[in-house]
C-alpha cells in the first residue's frame, strides 16, 4: 500500500497494540532508539532469523554457523579499524545544544532546496559534501554548512561548533577493581567474531576454501541520530556471513552473493521486486574493494537493508598483524599458502522486521453486498514468517465444539504455532487474527460434529471454504514450509 506520514504512525501504533514492538522501558518514559519485541514481534523475528539460518547453513553445504561472544579482546577493534575509523562527523548547535550528523543536516537542506524547485543546487550541495567527506576535510564541511546558511531546527540559528568525529562504539570496563579493569567494547558488528574464529572453524570443520561462516547476534552502536522507529537502533541484531575465498576470485564471488541475496529477499522474505533495488557504493569503507547495498522502499523512502562487501584480505591480514598469529590457509589445489579474501553479506534483522511489517500492513475499506461500508487493518505477513499460522475458533463455547477445536490444535501444535480463541463473535475474532497477521483461521461449528468438516478462512482474500478436519494440518504445513 502507499504510505503517508500518518500511515507510518498508524503502523507503529499497530505494532504496539498487537504485541509486536514496544518502546524499551516504557514505564520510565522509554529509552531513545532502543526497542523491545513483544510476543508476536519476538516470534516474527525468530522466524526471519531461522529462515536466514536455514538458507545459509542448511541449504549451502559449505557454510557453517557459529555463536561468538559479544565481548571480544579490545585489540580486536584496534585491528579491525573500528577504534580509529568507526565514527560519524557531527556538529552541534551552540544555542540549542542539538547534535547533528553533518550528512543528515546537509541532506535535509538539499531536500528542502529540491522541494523549492532548486534541483541543480541540491545536487551540487550533495556532490560538494561527498567530496569534502571523502577528503576528511571537516573544516570544509563546516564552511559548506555556514555558506548555505543551514539552520538548527530547534534554535533556528546558524551558531555551529566545529565538525568533530564521534566514535560509535559503546565501551565499558571488564574486571571489578577499577584500576585493574580494562576498557572493553560492546561489539559494533558480529563479523569480527567470525574473523577471529576463522582458523578454529576451518581446522575443526576441515573446511575447504571456498567456505562460509554465518552468525546472528546483537550489535551495539551509539547512533547519535537514531530515527525512524526500529530502522536505526542503538542495540540491534545482525545476520552476517563471511565467505572465505581464494585471492583473485573476489569479483566472481561478489557477483554470486549479490545475486543470491536479492533472490532471498524476494523468494524467502516475499518482498515484491519493485520494493527492492541495488545501490552501488561509490565511497568505499576502509576495508572494502567493492560494496553494494540491497535497498528496500521503506515508508520513509529507499534505505539500506543489507550490505554485500568484498573485504579483500583486510580483516584476516590485520588480525594476523595484531595477534602475530598466522591467519593462512594452505590450498592443496594450487599448493599455496595465503590469507583468504572475504565476501561478506550483512543484513539487519530489525530492518527485515520493519520491512516485513511495512510490506504487510494494509488499511482496507470496501462496500458490502448490502451497500454498507466495512474495513479492516491486516498484516499480510507471508505464511512462512507469520508468528501464528493457524487460529482455531469454536463457533460456541458449548456442544462439544471447544473440545474438537482443542483436539485439532493438539494435533498441529508440534508442527506450527496455533491460537485458540472462543470469546466474541466469529467476525471479531477474524479481525483480530487479521490484525496479528495469522494466515489461516478455522471455525469449528455444529456441522463439524456431523461430517468432520470445518470452515477455513484465508486472511488475504477473506475467502472461505469447507474442508475435512483431517486436511487442515497438511494444508497449513504446505503453505508455511519454505
Ligand atoms: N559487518 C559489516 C557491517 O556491519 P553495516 O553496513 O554497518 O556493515 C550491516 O551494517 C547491516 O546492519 C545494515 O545493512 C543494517 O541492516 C544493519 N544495521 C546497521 N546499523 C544499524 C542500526 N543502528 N540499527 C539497525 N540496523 C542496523
Amino acid at each position: 500500500m502507499s504510505y503517508d506520514a500518518n500511515t507510518f504512525q498508524n503502523l507503529i501504533s499497530h505494532a504496539k497494540e498487537y504485541g509486536y514492538i514496544f518502546q524499551s522501558s516504557e514505564i520510565y518514559d522509554g529509552l531513545a532508539a532502543v526497542y523491545d519485541y513483544g510476543q508476536n514481534g519476538a516470534q516474527l523475528k525468530k522466524n526471519i532469523r531461522d529462515a536466514w539460518w536455514k538458507t545459509m547453513t542448511q541449504l549451502n553445504d559449505n557454510i557453517v554457523g557459529i555463536d561468538a561472544a559479544i565481548f571480544m579482546h579490545p585489540t580486536t577493534w584496534k585491528a579491525s579499524g573500528h577504534v580509529d575509523n568507526f565514527s560519524d562527523p557531527m556538529i552541534d548547535n551552540k544555542d540549542s545544544q542539538k547534535r547533528y550528523r553533518v550528512d543528515h543536516l546537509i541532506e535535509a537542506h538539499a531536500e528542502r532546496l529540491e522541494a523549492e524547485g532548486q534541483k541543480l543546487k541540491a545536487e551540487e550541495l550533495i556532490s560538494d559534501m561527498e567530496k569534502l567527506l571523502a577528503a576528511d576535510d571537516l573544516a570544509g564541511v563546516k564552511q559548506l554548512i555556514v555558506d548555505n546558511n543551514m539552520k538548527c531546527s530547534v534554535s533556528g540559528t546558524c551558531n555551529w561548533t566545529d565538525v568533530r568525529q564521534f566514535n560509535l562504539m559503546f565501551s565499558t570496563e571488564l574486571g571489578s577493581v577499577a584500576d585493574e579493569a580494562s576498557t572493553i567494547y560492546l561489539r559494533p558488528e558480529t563479523a569480527q567474531g567470525i574473523f577471529v574464529n576463522f582458523l578454529n572453524v576451518q581446522k575443526t570443520g576441515r573446511m575447504k576454501i571456498p567456505f562460509g561462516i554465518a552468525q546472528t547476534g546483537k550489535a551495539f552502536r551509539n547512533e547519535i541520530v537514531a530515527r525512524q522507529f526500529i530502522f536505526r537502533m542503538r542495540e540491534f541484531e545482525q545476520m552476517e556471513m563471511q565467505f572465505f575465498i581464494r585471492p583473485g576470485s573476489q569479483k566472481e564471488w561478489y557477483a554470486h552473493w549479490k545475486e543470491e541475496r536479492l533472490k532471498w529477499h524476494k523468494e524467502v522474505m516475499g518482498f515484491p521486486a519493485e520494493r527492492l533495488q541495488y545501490h552501488d557504493h561509490v565511497k568505499l569503507a576502509h576495508y572494502a574493494d567493492a560494496a553494494v547495498d540491497v535497498e528496500f522502499n521503506f515508508p520513509f523512502g529507499w534505505k539500506e537493508l543489507e550490505g554485500i562487501h568484498s573485504r579483500t584480505d583486510y580483516d584476516l591480514g590485520r588480525h594476523q598483524e595484531f595477534s602475530k598469529k598466522k591467519q593462512q590457509y594452505f590450498d592443496t589445489e594450487i599448493n599455496q599458502n595465503y590469507v583468504p579474501y572475504v565476501i561478506e553479506t550483512s543484513v539487519g534483522l530489525d530492518r527485515l522486521v520493519l520491512a516485513t511489517l511495512s510490506n504487510a500492513y494494509a488499511e482496507e475499506k470496501w462496500t458490502k453486498e448490502d451497500g454498507s461500508e466495512d474495513s479492516r487493518v491486516v498484516l499480510k505477513i507471508p505464511a512462512n514468517l507469520a508468528p501464528t499460522k493457524l487460529a482455531v475458533l469454536p463457533l460456541t463455547k458449548k456442544d462439544g465444539l471447544p473440545e474438537i477445536a482443542r483436539d485439532l490444535i493438539n494435533d498441529c501444535k508440534s508442527s506450527f504455532h496455533c491460537f485458540y480463541e472462543e470469546k466474541d463473535s466469529i467476525g471479531k475474532r477474524y479481525r483480530r487474527m487479521d490484525a496479528i497477521g495469522t494466515p489461516f483461521a478455522v471455525t469449528v461449528d455444529h456441522q463439524t460434529k456431523e461430517d468432520n468438516t470445518v470452515t477455513i478462512r484465508y486472511r488475504d482474500t477473506m475467502t472461505q471454504e469447507r474442508i475435512h478436519l483431517n486436511a487442515v494440518k497438511a494444508k497449513v504445513l504446505a503453505a508455511v514450509t519454505k
